[in-house]
């Protein structure tokens, strides 16, 4: 957070980080820090603490700082932490400092693949590593280049930034601060989610100023190539000429060209700023941004994509937006945490996902994301549905509706799966990538790897402005609003509504195909209102869920259309009760899971009445044979169950639509297994929101 010209207080500082952190703090919860200024020039007062947000506002409310000393113009960094090197400890809790005296100060998501050999060239020279994370080395790097640099008077921060930059492999989004260049911070982005928000009463003139083209980057040696042992690019600090490829900068200034009052706030998503201002600007992978004297500069890494981008389609992909969430989105209200409410929230999410997009008197659909793409993916050779997780789920879900309703042959794949095998993949075919975050590593790798080999990438993604649904060709916003609990719920059943949408809109065409559209669409009409009975549901899965907390392992069983549901039902519950459960499709019971079969086993079967309700029975004959007691989830008029078996009851659908009713019941198990047992259902061990690395 970044003040100019505009007096704040330590304690509105304070305020503004710590709630920055709170609202970010579902993507990574195992610690959290901070560092302001301190009294003198200078010096810098961190806070860091293991654990939640408010651990760390305990430690600064019971601290003797002056809360009232006031700053004009100031910098100050923050971090929530999802561990990748190092455990959680206040050691390794960002922000990190290069030296005793802090001259450099580092806040990092993403990976340092290269720290190893980064601390070893830094180790020899003589710098003594204070935490076990690859974010010192960047810290440390940044103090080495600039004492090794003679010309210290014409370096500029950003240009020591952009020399460490080309020495790190990995994924990452910095921000920096240095007692050298106070009030000024510099924030770079390869891989990681971040965004600048502005804040100020004046207008704004977004100015273009310069693209420099200054011939190749002599100094573009990759730290892949360094022996520690021999001398490296790392003794070479940056020249006082720089010879930089490309670079372009934008200023943010007023209109009348005077110095103003403005704040800049860093995150790496919006829901973090939304609260102080709703004008934002995404950075791009490569941009360096430096903010100092109340201005703003981009300044471009050497990037491949640098080389057939133009500066002005630069320039244009540098925006101010509005952010269009209201903070109320981002707040649990009456809920006691932000999954039970984005369960709830189900009946107005997935209309919300249809608005404007279904037209229920006409039965036709309209993704105007799609228009000027269907052509394509028509006549495409097969499509390719890439996700991770719950994303991946609901591909699944859909894949057979989707093929019935294209007659393209789909495959699905996990994001990382996919790439692990270097998956073909040839200019005629159509890559669908979900995702919620929209940032999630695996996938984007998996959208460029796509990319170059010259499919159609079409994005399916919940979080405007993110990396996934600017790098795409097109696409579909799922608009289920912000998802902050650590599961995914609303997400998964908003996924699998564009997904079908997309399916009837591309085979619109179809005459033969005009009664089995209509047919989904009217069940889509009725989808919120049988949501929201099931949601009724919710205190008799409580007392389900008293009668298997304790278990060590739950299967969920199903087949056809419910395949995905057991998946993703078992991700729930493992994913925030640590309760082990796996989602098996019913068709494979005999060839090995009916050995896990007994009379403590619990078992939910999923048999809602489609085509395949008389093979789900074979397996529940098989399975209560061997004195199983499965609860069956089941149709709420179905006279067919057993008497005296435990039941879910759910109202029916359309069958490729039921899988969205059949998950809620399992979303509320999940979640009272988890509360009952005291756990923190949206922040769950070892887990973070945003998978933003590999
Ligand atoms: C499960 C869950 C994860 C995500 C996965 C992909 O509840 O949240 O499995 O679904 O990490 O995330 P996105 O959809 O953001 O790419």
């Amino acid at each position: 957070y970044c003040n100019f010209l505009k007096e704040k207080s330590r304690k509105e500082i304070l305020e503004i980080l710590c709630g920055g952190l709170q609202r970010e703090e579902y993507r990574g919860y195992d610690s959290a820090g901070l560092g302001v200024d301190g009294d003198k020039a200078g010096e810098i007062i961190y806070f860091k603490e293991v654990g939640k947000v408010a651990g760390l506002r305990k430690q600064i409310a019971s601290s003797s700082v002056d809360f009232n000393k006031t700053f004009v113009s100031q910098v100050s960094i923050a971090h929530t932490r999802w561990a990748t090197h190092g455990p959680p400890s206040t050691v390794n809790c960002h922000p990190l400092r290069s030296d005793l005296t802090s001259e450099f100060l580092v806040v990092h998501n993403g990976i340092v693949t290269n720290n190893a050999e980064l601390r070893m060239v830094l180790q020899k020279r003589g710098y003594t590593f204070e935490s076990e994370t690859d974010t010192e080395a960047v810290a440390k790097l940044l103090k080495y280049v600039y004492d090794s640099t003679a010309d210290k008077a014409n370096l500029t921060f950003t240009q020591l930034v952009k020399t460490v930059l080309k020495e790190l492999q990995g994924s990452f989004a910095f921000v920096i601060k240095s007692v050298h260049w106070p009030n000024e911070v510099v924030t770079a982005r390869r891989g990681s989610p971040l965004l600048i928000g502005v804040k100020t009463d004046k207008k704004l003139k977004v100015d273009f100023v310069d693209v420099e083209f200054a011939g190749q980057d002599a100094d573009n040696v990759k730290a892949e190539n360094l022996q520690p042992t021999s001398p490296s690019s790392l003794l070479a600090p940056p020249s006082a000429n720089p010879k930089v490829l490309r670079t372009q900068s934008r200023a943010f200034m007023s209109e009348d060209g005077l110095p103003q009052p403005i704040e800049f706030f860093v995150a790496s998503d919006a829901a973090a700023i939304v609260e102080h201002t709703k004008r934002v600007l995404y950075l791009e992978d490569n941009d360096i941004a430096h903010i100092a004297d109340g201005e703003l500069h981009i300044h471009r890494l050497r990037g491949k994509d640098d080389q057939d981008q133009s500066p002005a389609q630069i320039a244009s992909t540098r925006s101010i937006e509005t952010l269009e969430i209201e903070i109320a989105a981002i707040m649990k209200g009456k809920f006691d945490h932000f999954m039970q409410k984005e369960i709830y929230e189900q009946p107005e999410s997935v209309v919300n996902t249809m608005r404007g997009r279904v037209n229920f008197d006409t039965n036709q659909i309209t993704l105007g994301g799609l228009r000027a793409y269907l052509p394509i993916i028509r006549r495409a050779r097969r499509m390719v549905f890439i996700a991770c997780g719950t994303s991946y789920h609901s591909c699944i879900a859909t894949r057979a509706i989707f093929e019935e309703l294209t007659e393209i042959p789909i495959s699905v794949e996990l994001a990382s799966d996919f790439l692990d095998r270097k998956t073909p993949i040839f200019r005629d075919d159509v890559c669908v990538l979900l995702s919620q975050s929209g940032e999630t590593a695996d996938t984007i790798l998996a959208l460029r790897y796509c990319l170059e080999r010259g499919a159609l990438c079409v994005g399916v993604v919940n979080t405007v402005g993110s990396t996934l649904s600017r790098e795409t060709h097109c696409g579909v916003h799922i608009n289920a609003g912000p998802e902050i609990g650590v599961a995914s719920t609303k997400a998964y059943t908003s996924q699998y509504t564009a997904l079908l949408m997309m399916a009837i809109q591309l085979s619109e065409d179809r005459i033969s195909l005009t009664a089995r559209r209509n047919q989904i669409i009217a069940g889509l009409h009725e989808m919120p209102s049988q949501i929201k009975k099931v949601l009724e549901l919710d205190s008799l899965i409580q007392q389900l869920a008293k009668t298997i907390t304790g278990n060590k392992s739950l299967l969920l069983m199903g087949r056809g259309f419910q395949n995905a549901t057991c998946l993703e039902g078992a991700l729930k519950i493992k994913e925030i009760s640590y309760m082990h459960s796996e989602g098996i499709l019913a068709g494979e019971l005999k060839h090995g899971p009916l050995a896990l079969i007994d009379e403590n086993m619990p078992v939910i079967i999923i048999m809602t009445q489609d085509s395949l309700y008389p093979k789900v029975q074979s397996a529940l004959a098989q399975i209560t044979a061997r004195k199983a007691q499965p609860i069956i989830l089941c149709n709420e008029d179905d006279e067919g169950i057993p008497n005296n078996a435990k039941t879910i009851r759910v109202p029916k659908s359309v069958d490729c639509l039921q899988g969205m009713l059949n998950i809620i019941p399992l979303q509320l198990l999940s979640y009272h297994l988890a509360v009952g047992q005291g756990y923190d259902v949206d922040f769950p061990r070892n887990l973070a929101k945003s998978v933003t690395t590999e």
